[in-house]
């Protein structure tokens, strides 16, 4: 695990509100604010925060459902970020993204089986006469069957239709998925059983995936690496490991604080850190840390001076002036 298949250098995704006409300024959303990073071939890496911080939108710009406002998006050493239409067909088939609520992805007047059939017509893959067999080896490694290929979307369980939504995925035989949340809207009953086929469908499969969740308790198992983000902006990267077991930022010890432990005795002794203050807008944000306004640690330098993502221990990065002494 070496190589990088993506790396996105310095991505802004802003998006121009409409203003009133009682206001001067124009409104410019950052839902993602110069965020730099890389994924390498066959990991996952784990983003998370909360609602609203910049995750989807990261993840659509990444696979170029979303123009990038600037910044660099190289795939397999390729510079893909300012591809037309037409240049991003071949790399649209190997980036491919699993949507949150797969009932409101999936065309509820389509069987299963041409649910997963069109991107192999979309892309012109396989010969027409073996694309039923094909579908039907999709939904085996997917855990479902050729019973299902005749229904419809609405006749299955929230489990099933993500199975569904995943099978779609894997028709153009991707390299590289976005999974945009995709055990949040299930039963938690259910969620073990799709991380695991997740799980599997990587090593069969040898793929690669940028895993979006917005606690950290989720993508804990699943991710090699892991991402925090905070308003737009990337705020600590490092591996599961050091993340879980060394937080760096203030956030990120908030958002482990945040996590449930089932034993009673350690539960008791941990204490939960409840974040106050306002959560500030992402509209026209102002200088200084995004983070300040709920900080328990800010002090003077956090108001006045936007602190860096850098490299403070082997393989960790951290956003936060407590880690800067300049
Ligand atoms: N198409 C859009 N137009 C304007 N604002 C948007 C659009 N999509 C997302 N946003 C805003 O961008 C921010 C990040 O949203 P999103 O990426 O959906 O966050 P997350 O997935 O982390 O919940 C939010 O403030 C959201 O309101
Ligand atoms: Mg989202």
């Amino acid at each position: 695990m070496g190589e990088n298949l993506l790396e996105i250098k310095g991505l802004c995704k802003h998006f121009n509100l409409k203003k009133s006409i009682f206001e001067k300024n124009k409104k410019v959303l950052h839902a993602v604010d110069d965020v730099t990073l890389e994924i390498k071939k066959g990991e996952t890496l784990g983003l998370v925060g909360e609602s609203g911080c910049g995750k989807t939108t990261l993840g659509r710009t990444v696979v170029r459902l979303y123009e990038p406002t600037s910044g660099e998006i190289v795939y397999d050493n390729k510079n893909i970020t300012n591809l037309n239409f037409q240049e991003m067909k071949s790399f649209r088939r190997k980036i491919q993204m699993i949507f949150q609520d797969p009932y409101a992805s999936l065309n509820p007047r389509q069987t299963i089986g041409d649910i997963i059939k069109e991107p192999m017509e979309i892309h012109n893959l396989y010969e027409e006469k073996n694309r039923d067999k094909k579908v039907l080896e999709i939904l085996e490694l997917v855990g479902l069957n050729s019973s299902h290929m005749s229904r419809y979307p609405h006749e299955f369980s929230g489990g099933q239709r993500q199975r569904v939504g995943i099978a779609r995925a894997l028709a153009c035989n991707p390299e590289f998925i976005v999974c945009d949340e995709p055990i949040s809207a299930l039963d938690v009953s259910i969620q073990a059983q799709i991380i695991n086929t997740l799980e599997e469908l990587q090593k069969k499969l040898g793929l690669t995936y940028l895993f979006i969740a917005h606690d950290l308790s989720m993508v804990k198992h699943i991710s090699d690496r892991v991402g925090i983000m905070y308003l737009g902006k990337l705020v600590e990267i490092s591996t599961s490991d050091e993340v879980y077991n060394t937080p760096l930022h203030p956030y990120t010890e908030a958002l482990l604080s945040a996590i449930p432990i089932p034993d009673p005795d350690i539960s008791s002794k941990k204490e939960r850190i409840i974040l106050e203050g306002d959560i500030p807008t992402p509209i026209n944000p102002k200088g200084g840390c995004r983070f300040k306004s709920r900080c328990p640690k800010a002090f003077e330098k956090c108001e006045e001076i936007e602190p860096k993502l850098i490299e403070v221990r082997e393989n960790h990065k951290v956003a936060c002036h407590l880690y800067t002494n300049i």
